[in-house]
């Protein structure tokens, strides 16, 4: 994983919420939030990449417990903070790439995550998620799709086909930022060797991708 992420995402902590109050993604914010409630529903799953918790309180309407964990210790700060209700819940400051299966969980869910995996690194973070879980469990995956004048621009594309734009936090800082908009049929191409099923959910806004190993 890219430090320059790993910094940004620290320091983009308090107003990372932000990004949740666009008015034209409600509507599908709020479809989103049903289809993993749905997803999830009484289950005990391991969340990767949680950042400040926006998913985790949706998800904990339905889920059993929750193990919510991400590499900043500033956004689990924030998530630690929320109510989660009835709902079991731990937090957990670690690297996706040092979890393994003793974390014990049949059902994963990493949010906007997967779009800031260079492409030539997207079949080992397929292997790492998918090897924390048995066989039957499920992986769900969310994110972007860009939408013109919703999304920031791209600045420019690499050699491997990965797309950057550049973020400004409140601060002024400028980063840098990987993030890449995959296809349904992209995902189905690097998803399909790895998975027993897959069953894509597209939105206007967002993607969300179930996957049973
Ligand atoms: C776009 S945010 C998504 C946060 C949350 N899932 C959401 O959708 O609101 C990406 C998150 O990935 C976390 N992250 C980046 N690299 C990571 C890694 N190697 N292991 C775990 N978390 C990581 C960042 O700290 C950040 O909170």
């Amino acid at each position: 994983m890219n430090p320059n992420l790993v910094t940004y995402y620290s320091q983009r902590a308090a107003e990372y919420e932000k990004i949740y109050q666009k008015p034209e993604r409600q509507k599908d914010l709020q479809q989103l939030s049903h289809w993993l409630q749905q997803c999830f529903s009484g289950t005990d799953l391991l969340e990767i990449a949680c950042g400040t918790g926006y998913w985790t309180e949706r998800i904990a309407q339905t889920a059993s417990s929750i193990l919510a964990t991400d590499i900043n210790e500033s956004v689990i700060n924030i998530a630690r903070s929320k109510d989660y209700h009835h709902t079991e819940i731990a937090f957990k400051v670690a690297d996706l790439y040092s979890l393994d299966a003793a974390m014990g969980k049949n059902h994963l869910l990493a949010g906007f995550l997967w779009s800031h995996i260079p492409i030539q690194e997207l079949g080992r973070f397929l292997d790492q998620v998918l090897s924390l879980l048995p066989v039957g469990g499920t992986a769900v995956f969310i994110d972007n799709h860009f939408v013109q004048g919703s999304n920031l621009p791209i600045t420019h594309t690499d050699e491997h086909g990965n797309t950057y734009q550049t973020r400004y936090l409140e601060d002024g800082s400028a980063h840098l930022i990987l993030k890449n908009f995959p296809t349904e049929s992209f995902l189905h191409t690097i998803c399909q060797s790895k998975v027993s099923t897959m069953e894509f959910y597209p939105l206007e806004y967002y993607w969300g991708l179930k996957c049973v190993k």
